[in-house]
């Protein structure tokens, strides 16, 4: 049976000026999973991963954890908060000590492990996020890339079960963006359900097992990265574009230049020896 971490069912959401983030969007996150969230600026990403950690309330609907419904008393948030890490899109909004090592032993320290575990944990999300030459460094002087990774470690060092990541890619180079992907791979083989959210439907593509498409404030599809991008209702719908090595193979096979064998390359290199 498949085992879902995250559900949310009919869930409203309001900003205090009125407008409507949320309107009666429903999703279930499989446990263990790569989940990639798409869709445009202003669709509800960042609101609804808001959901996932309490930040946010919802006016309607409900949100399960585990299974278990999500009630917002203070020892169940607690526990929520530990589980279902967010990293945000802004790393500024996220790094507020003044080193990086003080930064990503805040969660650490704040769990009550025996202080010999904070050590352990801080040091591991450090190399892990190859962040450690820079333990010591200010915050503010680090570049956009660092940051973020500072950002991560400081969730990573938590060990949660569930690692969200708003735009994880967003502005790195891209030596970065790869690097970045490897280690959301590296968490996602380590056990954690890891979902995020991009612009790059390329990288999405190539990355994810699970997509979903959020349009206006509502999950408008779900499926495997070939299911989505090939529904061209729902690419217009979202205004999605095909990622190019799925639009390339499918091209080719159309042209009787490559034979359909069931496999298709989710990047370059695998499109290549297609090719080859
Ligand atoms: N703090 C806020 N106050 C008012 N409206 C907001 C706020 N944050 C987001 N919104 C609005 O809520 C909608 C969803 O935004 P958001 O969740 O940030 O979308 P996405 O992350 O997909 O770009 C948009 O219409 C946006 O303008
Ligand atoms: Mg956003």
């Amino acid at each position: 049976m498949t085992e879902y971490i995250l559900e949310a069912y009919n869930l409203e959401f309001s900003y205090l000026d009125g407008t409507k983030a949320l309107k009666g969007l429903n999703i279930r996150i499989e446990k263990g999973k790569k989940i990639a969230l798409v869709g445009n600026n202003g669709a509800g990403k960042t609101t609804l991963f808001l959901h996932f950690n309490g930040v946010h309330r919802p006016n309607k609907g409900e949100i399960r954890f585990k299974g278990e419904v999500i009630n917002y008393y203070r020892k169940q948030m607690k526990e929520l908060r530990k589980s279902v890490g967010i990293v945000f899109q802004d790393p500024d909004n996220q790094l507020f000590s003044a080193s990086v090592y003080q930064d990503v032993s805040f969660g650490p320290v704040n769990m009550g492990w025996p202080e010999k575990v904070v050590r352990e944990k801080i040091e591991q999300a450090l190399r892990k996020t190859n962040t450690w030459s820079i333990k010591d460094k200010p915050t503010h002087f680090l570049s956009h890339g660092q940051k973020k990774r500072v950002a991560i470690a400081g969730i990573l060092a938590m060990e949660p079960e569930v690692i969200i990541l708003d735009e994880p890619t967003a502005g790195l180079d891209p030596i970065g963006t790869a690097q970045m992907m490897t280690l959301l791979d590296e968490f996602n083989q380590n056990g954690a359900t890891v979902i995020l959210s991009s612009h790059d439907l390329d990288q999405v593509y190539a990355w994810a097992d699970i997509v979903f498409v959020i349009n206006r404030g509502k999950i408008i599809a779900e499926g495997s990265p070939e299911e989505i991008f090939r529904n061209e209702e729902i690419m217009q719908q979202a205004n999605l574009i095909k990622p190019w090595a799925l639009d390339i193979f499918d091209y080719l096979t159309a042209k009787g230049i490559i034979k359909r064998t069931g496999i298709t390359p989710r990047n370059r290199r695998e499109l290549k020896i297609l090719l080859d």
